[in-house]
């Protein structure tokens, strides 16, 4: 570890280095109800999210820490309030914010305040390229306000990103995700094919692709990146399809923490699932002890907890033995070996969870509810 990795005040170097990122997941409140939302399925309620002046000492803290990026999400973090004084806060801390939205309820008034606030940029998300796959999804009627939302961050000069989660029902519009975010200014898309937590597992059914699908899907991003068009596609890999696990969050307690709504400090988004991990909280204990200290985020640190295969594999410096959450919620071992990797045992269960849909309308370059079979009425996303 280098310099970056001792801290202010400290005598000797700590043995991992300070996070690049923070997640502030602010609410999660949302207007929306996607049914692939990697929200924990008992949300926080409202009256349990921490205030303003939590959320600000959190901050300072995360600055001191050496954390460069603050992403604000949810829920819907536009639901808060004080979200232009919590973006203050952090940018006259020096943290360059990004806010995750689905861009509802962002007026012209509000895109002044947040980026005179010091925002850095704006991630959108879409759910399809067309009104009515998008209202089936999201379980509402959001697109004009989300096309206004792109238009509003444009004509604002912030820089733009698009976030679209990819499953059976919206991969076969890929080539029209590209050109809409092209369209609307954006300068980066993320296509995020459906990572299965929270109520997308509970909905895996009926999100789950097939193969000739997401082949399509990528021969389309291929051709569209070989245009070269300045707009930057990152394509999240399926990994269920892959055989090969996702770095996930490139490593437990490397680069990234996560805030839940509660204060819970998290190594991921979804480490609330994990059995004994008794997440700190950041209201009562300082972000320097949670992150260099404390043993949830110390739980999967470097590979001494690993078993085999993952123990003596060469892989384990890529992908980290793939994700613990992952691990847990399909074979009850945080520790296990990802069953998305192929030299998992357990690995069947993945290949089981694909099966269903493999041959399911392979002719077909659109699937689309209406046409495919729906194994599982989908279950929304509801708040208490
Ligand atoms: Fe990665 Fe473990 Fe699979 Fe090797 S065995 S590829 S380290 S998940
Ligand atoms: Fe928790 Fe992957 S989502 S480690």
């Amino acid at each position: 570890m280098g310099a970056a990795g001792v801290m202010a005040g400290a005598r000797t170097p700590r043995p991992v280095a300070p996070p690049m990122a923070m997640l502030a997941e602010l609410t999660h409140r949302c207007p929306l109800q996607c049914v692939y939302c990697s929200n924990p399925v008992q949300l926080v309620a409202r009256s349990a999210e921490l205030d303003t002046r939590a959320w600000a000492r959190i901050f300072r803290q995360a600055a001191r820490l050496g954390v460069l990026q603050l992403h604000l999400s949810g829920g819907e973090p536009l639901l808060r309030r004080d979200l232009a004084e919590l973006v203050r806060v952090a940018s006259e801390e020096g943290l360059y914010t990004n806010l995750i939205t689905s861009g509802v309820g962002l007026s012209q008034r509000r895109v002044g305040e947040l980026k005179d606030a010091g925002l850095g940029a704006v991630q959108l998300s879409f759910q399809a390229a067309d009104p009515s796959l998008a209202r089936e999804i999201a379980g509402g009627e959001f697109w004009e306000e989300k096309v206004a939302a792109a238009t509003l961050v444009r004509e604002a000069g912030l820089p733009l990103s698009l976030n679209v989660v990819l499953h059976r029902h919206n991969l076969g519009q890929v080539r029209e995700l590209m050109e809409m975010a092209d369209a609307l200014g954006a300068e980066r898309l993320e296509l995020a094919n459906t990572q299965f937590y929270g109520w997308a597992l509970a909905n895996r059914a009926f999100l789950m692709p097939d193969r000739a699908t997401l082949e399509r899907a990528e021969r389309e991003v291929d051709a569209f990146r070989a245009r070269g068009s300045s707009l930057e596609i990152l394509w999240v890999i399926p990994d269920y399809h892959e055989g090969r696990p996702k770095p996930c969050m490139g490593g437990w307690g490397r680069l990234q923490l996560t805030v839940a709504p509660d204060g819970r400090a998290l190594p991921c988004p979804v480490a609330y699932v994990l059995p004994g991990l008794d997440p700190p909280l950041a209201t009562e204990a300082t972000l320097d002890w949670i992150w260099y200290d404390s043993p949830a985020f110390q739980r999967f640190r470097g590979f001494d907890w690993m078993q085999e295969p993952c123990r003596s594999c060469a892989r384990r410096f890529e992908d980290f033995g793939g994700c613990r959450c992952q691990a847990f919620l399909l074979t009850g071992d945080p520790e296990a070996t990802d069953p998305a990797c192929a030299f998992s045992p357990h690995h069947e269960r993945v290949v089981a969870a694909t099966s269903p849909h493999r041959g399911l309308d392979a002719a077909s370059p659109r699937p689309s509810p209406a046409s495919s079979p729906r194994p599982a009425k989908p279950l929304y996303r509801t708040y208490p």
